[in-house]
């Protein structure tokens, strides 16, 4: 758990618990009884601490906070520490977060080399710090340093920590070498003087600090708990002596620890974990294959979602070939891109220079003869199977064998569009969310034949492009549509009902989302889903229109057919389910038009309205989306259900303290989504969705926890 050695009279307490060195009881007891080891050693002129491997140290060992206190507690290791005579200095290689820096704190110097990092993450995951980092960080880096380092959670460089004053020399031999070095020439130095805990905080005009900052806090995480709670303390422990500094750190921390939001935020860490240990049903995994190399790649539609995946391309290092069908539309689509990609010059995420050096790697072009050299292509055009076929069966003729041939799809089978080739095995899915460049969510889609390698490749890519990538198995809508598809209809079924599509926007904020679903579908275009819809029910004959109640014997929603035939297309037009002042304008307002569509399509087909409870409202759109997790968990197009919770964490901002929809259900109880999903199927029998998932009902039934269920279980313990 650490290693104890002397070298050149120095002791060295090198932490060993991979793969992070997080801070478990076992470390923490074994750093304690080592640095009094080496304060009574008289041959001992210094003490280092370091980290085995590649980082110093995590922080906490975020797995044993479900359980009770064990070990030794952090903050007796730093009073120890605080007393000897001898310097103690904590060398910094990789990261050092969270405990790992309050650890680092309790030594009398730090040094890094230059690329290592330093932080307090615990706000990402609910808390906060908990071993004297809202005590100390505010007495080393002052207290709006403190401030921001603290509630953004966010990683320091450390040259910018060094200059802060946190971190005393950047060194660039080894890391041990240099720490022993350091440590023998402080050892004449007093080290009460140098002590962090000896040094006072210059508050100045602390009360507006504080207002301000949580004000700030307030507004820009709304719904979070824990950076009001990183504010507080900050500002009441730099007024606080230090011991009951500590104590009132401690006592929030430990509340913050037992709280909901935290719970759900570290589910969420493990989540976000777990979903890359992929596995196809037909064989192979994360462990066993490999992927193939992706050095160029290839991208077809320069439309926003082809041209966002190939600026997410060139500026992650990969050339990439994009095609248009001619030079109209991929001046047009460029010209976006360039204006996209200077946006992140302006935000500062890259220098022009980057910028243009990216964009040389980008080779726009008008045929598809072009893609001949590429390792991978994206295709990326309008949601259309028989376009999507004609240019997969092209695709096979023109790239080399090993290409592989993936499709931004967001609803077509991938087994139909695989079959235009004669390589099913390199066809796979990866779904993009719009805006494409921006989004974080990758939702790769595995077809019958795809291989493990194609699978391996996707993923892989995914990483390199800086998404969050899940692997799912094909159905109408895949994961993420499939889900939000119940979700929709459910909300518009109740604004016939008697709700109204600014009700459920507030409700939906209020819950967390960050916007709320009419906003959101006035942003993407009212038609969007219109047309999707109303050209499949064409394949199929059927013209849908506003008095169309059924289709395919379902519910159906015809109330936005009703918007589009008034020309309110959403934002884009100034018009949807709100007005707004202009295309580009901010707020959405209430329109009076909008509510006599409404009542005038519920008259025309006979709908009583009726005055719906919000509580209702959540229930029904909430748990149908829940039922058809379920469903797909039950089907095994997804493996667990962290891959559906992270799905909905990134391509939905479904609110992180909430952990996700899955999550979600087994708070408020398997048992009870289970009867109230029952009670709507038998009120609403014609709508599908509503028909109980079985998975729903054998947990209900068995009380078996949704995280205990998982591959073992799906077979044999049901
Ligand atoms: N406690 C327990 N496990 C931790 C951990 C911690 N503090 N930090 C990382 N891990 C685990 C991860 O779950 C992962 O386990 P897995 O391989 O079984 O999935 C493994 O360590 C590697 O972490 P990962 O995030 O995949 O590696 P990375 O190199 O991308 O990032 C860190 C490394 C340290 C930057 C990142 O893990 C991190 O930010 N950790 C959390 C730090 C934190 O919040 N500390 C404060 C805790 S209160």
């Amino acid at each position: 758990m650490a290693d104890y050695f002397v070298q050149n009279s120095v002791a060295v307490i090198q932490l060993n618990n991979p793969p992070v060195n997080s801070l478990g009881s076992k470390v923490r007891t074994a750093i304690y009884e080592n640095v009094q080891k080496a304060n009574r050693d008289p041959a001992v002129k210094g003490v280092v601490l370091v980290g085995k491997g590649r980082n110093f140290c995590a922080g906490a060992d975020i797995k044993e906070f479900d359980g009770g206190n064990k070990g030794a507690w952090i903050t007796d290791i730093g009073t120890y520490m605080d007393n000897m005579r001898k310097p103690v200095v904590a060398a910094i290689e990789g990261v050092a977060l969270g405990g790992g820096l309050e650890v680092a704190m309790f030594c009398h110097y730090r040094i890094a080399t230059s690329s290592a990092r330093v932080g307090q993450p615990e706000v990402a995951i609910g808390l906060i710090p908990g071993g004297g980092g809202t005590v100390r960080l505010p007495r080393a880096v002052g207290l709006k340093n403190a401030l921001d380092i603290i509630v953004t959670g966010r990683h320091v460089s450390a040259g910018a920590a060094a200059k802060m004053g946190l971190i005393n020399k950047i060194v660039s031999g080894n890391i041990l070498e240099e720490g022993i070095k350091f440590a023998l020439s402080k050892a004449h130095i007093d080290t009460s003087i140098v002590c962090l805990r000896n040094r006072s905080v210059d508050i100045g005009n602390i009360d507006q600090i504080a207002e301000a900052e949580m004000a700030r806090v307030k507004n820009k995480y709304r719904g979070f708990m824990a950076p009001v709670f990183c504010v507080k303390a900050v500002v009441e422990n730099c007024r606080l002596p230090y011991e009951k500094a500590i104590d009132n750190e401690n006592k929030i921390f430990m509340d913050l620890r037992s709280s909901n939001q935290s719970k759900a935020l570290r589910y969420a860490f493990f989540a976000e974990r777990q979903i890359s240990r992929w596995e196809l049903p037909s064989g192979g995994n994360y462990k066993t294959t490999k992927p193939m190399p992706v050095r160029t790649a290839g991208v077809i539609g320069a439309g926003t979602m082809g041209g966002g995946i190939a600026l997410c391309l060139i500026t992650s290092g990969i050339p990439c070939v994009l095609v248009e069908q001619n030079k109209e539309f991929l001046d047009k689509g460029l010209e976006l891109m360039k204006s996209q990609l200077m946006m992140t010059v302006k935000l500062g995420k890259m220098t022009s220079d980057q910028a243009m050096k990216c964009w040389d790697t980008l080779k726009p072009s008008v045929l598809l003869e072009d893609m001949k050299t590429v390792d991978l292509v994206i295709e990326a055009v309008f949601e259309d199977l028989k376009l999507k076929r004609d240019i997969f069966e092209k695709l096979d003729k023109i790239c080399k064998p090993e290409t592989l041939l993936c499709t931004n799809t967001s609803t077509l089978d991938i087994d139909s569009i695989a079959t235009a080739t004669k390589r099913q095995d390199k066809v796979v899915g990866t779904h993009f969310f719009a805006p494409s460049y921006i989004m974080k969510l990758l939702e790769n889609i595995y077809g019958t034949h795809t291989s493990a390698e194609t699978v391996a490749t996707v993923m892989n890519l995914g990483k390199r492009i800086k998404k969050v990538s899940v692997l799912v198995g094909s159905c109408t809508g895949f994961v993420a549509n499939r889900m939000s598809g119940p979700y929709s209809q459910e909300g518009t079924f109740c604004i016939e009902e008697g709700s109204t599509p600014a009700e459920i926007d507030r409700a939906l904020k209020d819950f967390g989302m960050a916007m709320g679903k009419y906003e959101v579908q006035d942003l993407s275009g009212v038609d969007v889903g219109y047309r999707i819809r109303r050209e499949a029910a064409r394949k199929e004959g059927v013209e849908l229109t506003p008095e169309t109640r059924f289709f395919r014997g379902e519910r159906n929603c015809s109330l936005v057919e009703r918007l589009v035939e008034k020309g309110r297309l959403g934002k884009k037009v100034g018009k949807g389910w709100y007005k707004y002042d202009s295309p580009s304008g901010k707020v959405a307002h209430v329109d009076p038009e909008v509510t006599e569509i409404i009542e005038e399509h519920c008259r025309a087909l006979g709908i009583q309205r009726r005055n719906i409870g919000i509580k209702e409202v959540m229930e029904r759109m909430q748990f149908a989306l829940i039922n058809e997790g379920f469903k797909i968990l039950e089907e095994g197009k997804c493996r667990m259900a962290e891959e559906i919770d992270v799905i909905w964490l990134y391509g939905f901002a479904w609110p992180r303290y909430m952990g996700g929809p899955m999550y979600f259900a087994s708070q408020v109880g398997l048992k009870k989504i289970y009867e109230r999903v029952c009670y709507y199927h038998k009120k609403y029998p014609y709508s599908y969705h509503w028909v109980p998932s079985s998975l729903l009902a054998k947990l209900s039934e068995s009380g078996l926890p949704l995280s205990q269920w998982g591959e073992a279980a799906r077979g044999s313990k049901l």
